[in-house]
């Protein structure tokens, strides 16, 4: 049998952290070379040939820029090699939400990518970093993965990586998935899909941009005034996400600060600091007479994402940037 080669490329995070201690105390996120977790993970007779490739070597709420650009490379040259079949992101779990949102609007659908962690460390009791990295061969391996865009394989589950969100600081199913539930479940030893593949044959939505603009989360306090908006303004926001009360809220004085901020050419999304729900156009807040744009399904942290992606891409009409809020 021909074995299926996969790129795995390491980022760090808690599945490349250890600390010398059973409890998982004091670790630091991103310790372990890549090498030392495929050469582990080789010894345990997958069925693939992983090929290892380090980014980076950090706890994942350092990443930024320079590692979504090598990122975003290295996969669009492993989309391009007939000799590499899918690509393993080993990934701290804090940021994973919005490496994988950023790689699922900026790359084609053509060959798996699947986003992996852990939420203990590698020798820690009870570790879950192995058993993820297993399943992520086992999906990433898998020819009906394509066409599913960026995944996250998390506690025997798949998600698909504009679904995913973490809502648990500690517990090792961290991860929910809104509005869509898990694309399958997976072991070392199965894998189930719960559907045809739906985005096969799908260019990058979006080209990667140059640079990423500033673009800030204000979370909104009973009691807050308008103050933050214009400090955001001062300092050269180019974008703002509310995560906001309930359905995206704010108290008036703020609304209207941020209307006027989206009347200055500033796109204002908000969403909510609630852990899941939609946030609709024109229910609670008018959007159409404050100019405002309603982030349905994402929450702030990938709301955030797509209005850097949108704004670095020169999109910031209030009703162009909802088209792709709108658009799943
Ligand atoms: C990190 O995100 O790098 C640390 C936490 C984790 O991986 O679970």
């Amino acid at each position: 049998m021909t074995l299926r080669r996969i790129l795995v490329l390491g980022t760090g995070g808690t599945i490349a952290g250890a600390g010398g201690s059973a409890t998982g105390a004091g670790y630091r996120a991103g310790g372990l070379a890549l090498d030392a977790l495929v050469a582990h993970l080789g010894a345990l007779g997958l069925a693939a040939e992983l090929v290892p490739q380090e980014v980076a070597r950090i706890g994942s709420q350092d990443i930024g820029f320079a590692e979504w650009r090598a990122l975003h490379a290295a996969c669009t040259a492993a989309m391009d090699d007939p000799a590499i079949d899918g690509i393993i992101i080993t990934h701290g779990t804090d940021t994973a939400e919005e490496t994988g949102l950023l790689l699922d609007l900026t790359l084609p659908t053509a060959k798996p990518v699947v986003l992996v962690g852990a939420m203990r460390p590698a020798d820690a009791v009870g570790a879950d970093g192995m058993r993820n990295f297993a399943n992520a061969v086992k999906v990433a391996s898998d020819p009906a993965a394509a066409g599913r865009g960026v995944m996250l394989v998390m506690g025997d589950a798949v998600l698909a990586a504009r679904d995913a969100r973490k809502a648990a600081t500690s517990a090792i199913d961290a991860f929910r998935t809104f509005p869509r539930g898990p694309l399958a479940r997976v072991t070392p030893a199965s894998l189930d899909w719960f559907g045809p593949a739906h985005r096969l044959g799908e260019a990058a939505r979006y080209p990667f941009p140059q640079e990423l603009p500033r673009v800030a989360i204000l979370t909104a306090g009973a009691g807050m005034d308008a103050q933050p908006v214009d400090a955001l303004l001062g300092i050269g926001a180019r974008g703002i996400v509310l995560a906001g009360m309930g359905q995206g809220n704010a108290p008036r004085t703020v609304l209207e600060a941020l209307a006027r901020a989206a009347a200055s050419g500033v796109p204002v999304v908000r969403a909510s600091r609630v852990d899941e729900g939609l946030v609709d156009r024109n229910v609670e807040v008018d959007d159409d007479a404050l100019g405002l744009v309603a982030a349905r399904a994402l929450g702030p942290a990938k709301a955030r994402m797509l209005l850097m992606v949108l704004v670095a891409n020169g999109v910031t009409d209030a009703k162009a940037v909802q088209a792709a809020f709108d658009g799943g």
